[in-house]
């Protein structure tokens, strides 16, 4: 995806009709890159709505730095909680901080005789955070999607969730901050932007020099191999050995072995591992 300027004004635009309908919004970030898929002006954006953020892909993230995480943007005063949106994981729990961040509104309704009055929420997110998979998961229906054709009324469609909770079934695209070298990177370490960014052998070879740095005893069991005082490149080429990315002449099959490292990192076969943490 390009974003281009007309691209974030149009999106930005959609996303600030639609905040009008509900009353809490569902930030959806990667729990593997808690700050590089979070969209920079995502504050000036909601503004003083109820927002809870939602922390995705828990199952390929590290468990012990999800809560480094939940803890952050707690002290933030953000309420926040991890889900698997493809297993469905996490959903009572995402009803239950509904509930809690809604807590006055509903007072103020309940003072005012209003009862029973559904909440209303909608999901926001970059690119290839899972907003999709949720909405589909919770809609169990293959396709969010509705409207398409001439003749259908082009209303909203609301999914519905425990505890009175309606969800808006299209969700609100944001733009992450491709500027920075980092945040780039880890987008396209986690697949959230396309291979293009750098050649793919680079990309594995940069993802493998973190990985010593942040996770290298993972990086050993997978492989087999002893990293200690090897560069990324020699770890790579060891990888390669290892998984017979050899090509005639016994050279090292670069593309290859890249592509096992980037496919093996990002299915989680490497093991939970988060690329950021809070500091
Ligand atoms: P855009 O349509 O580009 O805005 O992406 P999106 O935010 O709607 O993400 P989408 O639902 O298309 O998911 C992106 C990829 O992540 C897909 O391959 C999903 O299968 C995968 N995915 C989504 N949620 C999870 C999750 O909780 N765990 C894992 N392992 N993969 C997930």
């Amino acid at each position: 995806i390009n974003w281009f300027p007309g691209h974030m004004k149009k999106t930005r635009e959609l996303i600030q009709k639609n905040l009008k309908l509900v009353d809490v919004v569902y930030e959806i970030i990667d729990s593997r890159i808690p700050l590089s898929s979070r969209n920079p002006e995502i504050d000036k954006l909601i503004g003083d709505k109820p927002r809870i953020v939602v922390m995705n892909k828990s199952d390929l993230s590290d468990t012990n730095i999800n809560k480094e995480w939940i803890n952050y943007f707690n002290k933030k005063g953000i309420n926040t909680l991890l889900i698997d949106a493809i297993k469905n994981k996490g959903i009572s729990e995402l009803v239950k901080q509904t509930e809690i961040v809604i807590k006055e509104k509903k007072e103020r309704q309940l003072d005012r005789g209003i009862k029973n009055k559904p909440i209303r929420a909608m999901i926001v997110g970059v690119p290839n955070v899972g907003k999709s998979t949720l909405i589909n998961s919770l809609s169990r229906r293959k396709s969010a999607k509705t409207g398409d054709k001439p003749g259908v009324t082009k209303g909203k469609q609301w999914i519905k969730l425990k505890g009175n909770i309606q969800l808006l079934d299209t969700p609100g695209i944001l733009w992450p901050k491709f500027e920075e070298q980092e945040v780039a990177r880890n987008l396209a370490f986690t697949g959230a932007i396309k291979d293009e960014i750098m050649d793919i052998e680079t990309l594995a070879l940069k993802l493998v020099e973190k990985l010593i740095k942040i996770a290298p005893f993972k990086l050993e069991k997978r492989y087999d191999i002893e990293i200690k005082e090897k560069s990324a490149l020699e770890v790579m080429e060891k990888i390669a050995l290892k998984r017979g990315a050899i090509l005639k002449g016994a050279e090292i099959d670069y593309t290859r072995v890249a592509n096992i490292i980037l496919d093996e990192f990002r299915s989680g076969i490497i093991g939970n591992i988060t690329l950021e943490r809070p500091s």
